[in-house]
């Protein structure tokens, strides 16, 4: 190869690099909202920057503050390896091998592809580092000790990338992937056990010990108190803009989930989110407030 010709091949490699790069940097982005990233990792309250981390989680084991997720290299994870990042999304596992609480949804994320995740990193990769110091969290003993989330894992937790299967279509399995996966209704929308894992029978039947305490909807295809009577069109609508089928409009986190996320997404990814709900097992479980 001649003098020319190796330097136009360099050029040529450094020029589909950067467009590899810039392209995982744009899948993120939209990743990280449909994910959910940017709210938690938001104190949007104390007019924190976005990602720095610092806001306050309610749990029945106490307040849980969200870590900065920026690329600073000592306050954030600027420093991360790629496999330092899929450790933490697919099995929970921090830089020094100690436990993540499950309060940072991993139990999810671990249903994500590995390509996907890498483009979030990409992503906030690309941002600003922001100075922000953690905050610790403010829960008691037991609950606050790492080590005792290796057994809540060895009870609860099953990692591994979500399965297409075979004989459903490209749309039910996307909207599966990112139910499941990305967008993880279910760590909302499913209720837990006292030791705060995902009823996995009842998947998507609502609870009324939500994020913040409240009511969280039944949104399994039961027609009495679920969403059975909804059009495709109509869970479309809701993730859009909140708006439900009675022009009601939808409350606290899933206003919020909304705001910060999925209103981001495309309408095929929405369709694809509306069909595969329509097609899990439907769930009585009615939500009404007891009369007191
Ligand atoms: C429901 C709130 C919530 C959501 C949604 C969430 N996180 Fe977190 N995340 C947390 C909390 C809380 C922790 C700290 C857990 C701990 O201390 O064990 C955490 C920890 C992390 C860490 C470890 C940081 C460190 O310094 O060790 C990373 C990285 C991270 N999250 C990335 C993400 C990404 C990427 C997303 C979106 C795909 C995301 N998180 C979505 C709450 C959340
Ligand atoms: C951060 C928590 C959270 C996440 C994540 C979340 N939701 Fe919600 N969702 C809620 C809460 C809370 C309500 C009840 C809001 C209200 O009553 O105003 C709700 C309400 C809804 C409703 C309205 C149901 C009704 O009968 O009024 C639908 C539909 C819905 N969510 C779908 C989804 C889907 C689909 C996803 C995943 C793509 C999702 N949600 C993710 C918290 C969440």
């Amino acid at each position: 190869m001649n003098r020319f010709a190796g330097g136009m091949a360099l050029l040529l490699c450094w020029a589909l690099g950067g467009t590899a790069v810039a392209d995982a940097v744009s899948r993120g982005a939209y990743l990280v909202r449909a994910a959910g990233c940017i709210a938690c990792h938001t104190d949007a309250k104390g007019g924190g920057p976005v990602l720095a981390g610092g806001r306050a989680l309610k749990t029945p084991f106490g307040i849980f503050y969200s870590p900065n997720i920026t690329p600073h290299p000592k306050m954030g994870i600027g420093s991360w390896s790629d496999g330092n990042f899929l450790a933490a999304l697919g099995h929970g596992i921090r830089p020094d091998g100690s436990n993540y609480f499950p309060v940072f949804p991993y139990p999810s994320y671990a249903a994500m592809r590995a390509e996907d995740a890498l483009a979030i990193k990409a992503y906030l990769f690309a941002q600003a580092p922001v100075a922000r110091q953690n905050k610790a969290h403010d829960v008691a003993p037991p609950f606050s000790w790492r080590w005792t989330v290796r057994f809540w894992k060895w009870l609860f937790f099953r990692p591994g990338p979500w399965r297409d299967q075979a004989h459903q279509d490209a749309r039910w399995n996307r909207g599966g992937y990112l139910v499941h996966a990305v967008a993880h209704c279910g760590e909302c929308h499913t209720p837990r056990n006292f030791l705060g894992a995902m009823k996995s029978s009842r998947f998507l039947a609502g609870t009324r010990d939500g994020p913040e305490g409240g009511i969280v909807a039944n949104i399994t295809p039961d027609p009495k108190t679920g969403i059975g009577g909804w059009s495709t069109a109509d869970i479309v609508q809701v993730m859009r803009d909140g708006t439900k089928p009675d022009y009601d409009n939808v409350q606290g986190s899933m206003a919020e989930a909304i705001r910060d996320g999925l209103a981001y997404l495309t309408d095929d990814d929405l369709n694809a989110i509306a069909h595969y709900l329509r097609t899990v097992p439907a769930i009585e479980n009615s939500l009404q407030r007891q009369p007191k």
